[in-house]
C-alpha cells in the first residue's frame, strides 16, 4: 500500500496545485487535502478532503491515524499584510499549528515539508542577492513567525531526529487560487485586472523589486527537495529559492507587449514598507547546489503562460 501524504493548507494558493500535483505522482486516494473553512474545488475533490484545523493538535492527531500519514506539507499560514492587520492571530495559526505539526511528527515518524518566505529577511539584511546565511532581523509578526519557525524546525531535526526540510518561498504568481493577505500579490491581481479592466492600481511603487516564482516551479522545487535524499539536505532551517526579480513598473511593461491599451498606476499603501523591508534578489547556490534545484519560467513566459490561462478562466477575451 502506497504510504500516505497529508497536505494541510490544501485550499490556499500552493495548495491548489500541489495537491493536483502530488495527487498525478503519487494516486488521488494516496493524497489527503486539508483546509480549515474555505470551500474546496472540485479539483481538490478527486481525493480525499478533510476540514480541521491545524492549531488543533487532537483534530490533526486524528487525521493522521486515520490516514496513516506518513508524510505532512504544511503550508497554513496567515500571510504578511494579514498578519499586521491580526498579528495574534498570525502568531497562533502560524506558530501553534508549526509546533503540533513538528510534535506530531516527532511520534508518528512522518517526514514533514514547511513552508518559509522571503520575509524571514528584514531592513538590516543585504538586499542584492541575499545569501542564505545572513542578518535575519524581520520587521513583520510575518516575517517573525517564519524565523521562529525556520529555529523550530533546525531543533526538531538536531534533537529529535524529524525529517523536516523547508523552502524560503519569493513571491508566489499563479492562476488557480487568489493567495489572501500578501503583499507580492499585487503580481497576481494585475493579471486579472489587466483581463478585466484593461487597467490595474498597484499598491506598491514601480520600482519595488522583489524576488518571483512562478508556481510551476516552486511545485518542482518543494516536490524535488522532498524527494532528496537526506543527506543532500545540509540545511534545516529553509533553503533560500529564486528564479526572477521583478518590479511591478516591469511587470505591468510585460503585460502591455499582450495587451496594448494596458494602464497601471501606483498608489503605494502600508504593504509598501513591508516590500522595502524585503530583499530585491535572492542567492538560492545552496539548493541548486545540494538537491539540484532550477528554475524553468523568466517573466516573459510566465506573464504569457499566466494571460491564457486566466483568459481561459475568466471567459475573457
Ligand atoms: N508572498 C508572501 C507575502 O507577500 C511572502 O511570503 O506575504
Amino acid at each position: 500500500m502506497a504510504e500516505k501524504i497529508l497536505v494541510i493548507g490544501a485550499t490556499g494558493q500552493i495548495g491548489s496545485d500541489l495537491v493536483p500535483a502530488l495527487r498525478a505522482k503519487f494516486g488521488n486516494e494516496n493524497v489527503v487535502g486539508m483546509g480549515s473553512k474555505a470551500k474546496p474545488s472540485e479539483e481538490l475533490l478527486q481525493g480525499p478532503f478533510e476540514f480541521a484545523d491545524a492549531a488543533d493538535r487532537n483534530a490533526l492527531e486524528a487525521l493522521i491515524k486515520k490516514y496513516e500519514i506518513k508524510t505532512v506539507y504544511h503550508l497554513a499560514s496567515i500571510l504578511s499584510a494579514k498578519g499586521e492587520q491580526d498579528p495574534e492571530l498570525a502568531w497562533k495559526v502560524n506558530m501553534g499549528s508549526l509546533k503540533n505539526v513538528l510534535d506530531l511528527a516527532r511520534e508518528y515518524k512522518m517526514k514533514v515539508f514547511w513552508t518559509s518566505s522571503i520575509a524571514a529577511f528584514g531592513p538590516t539584511t543585504p538586499r542584492d542577492n541575499t545569501p542564505q546565511r545572513t542578518v535575519l532581523e524581520p520587521t513583520t509578526m510575518y516575517g517573525v513567525t517564519k524565523v521562529s519557525g525556520e529555529l523550530l524546525c533546525q531543533y526538531y531535526f538536531l534533537k529529535h531526529g524529524v525529517d523536516v526540510r523547508s523552502l524560503r518561498y519569493p513571491g508566489l504568481i499563479s492562476y488557480k487560487a487568489l493567495p489572501g493577505g500578501g503583499t507580492t500579490d499585487y503580481a497576481i491581481a494585475i493579471f486579472y485586472e489587466a483581463l478585466q479592466k484593461k487597467q490595474y492600481t498597484c499598491f506598491l511603487r514601480e520600482d519595488s523589486t522583489l524576488p518571483m516564482m512562478y508556481m510551476p516551479d516552486a511545485i518542482k522545487a518543494t516536490i524535488n527537495i522532498m524527494e532528496a535524499p537526506a543527506s543532500k539536505i545540509a540545511i534545516r532551517t529553509s533553503y533560500n529559492l529564486a528564479a526572477v526579480s521583478f518590479s511591478p513598473k516591469e511587470i505591468a511593461a510585460e503585460v502591455k507587449k499582450h495587451i496594448p491599451e494596458f494602464q497601471c498606476t501606483y498608489v503605494p499603501d502600508f504593504r509598501q514598507k513591508i516590500a522595502d523591508s524585503w530583499p530585491k534578489s535572492i542567492d538560492d547556490s545552496a539548493a541548486r547546489r545540494d538537491w539540484g534545484w532550477k528554475h524553468e519560467y523568466t517573466l516573459e513566459r510566465m506573464t504569457k503562460e499566466m494571460l491564457e490561462k486566466l483568459s481561459e478562466k475568466l471567459g475573457a477575451k
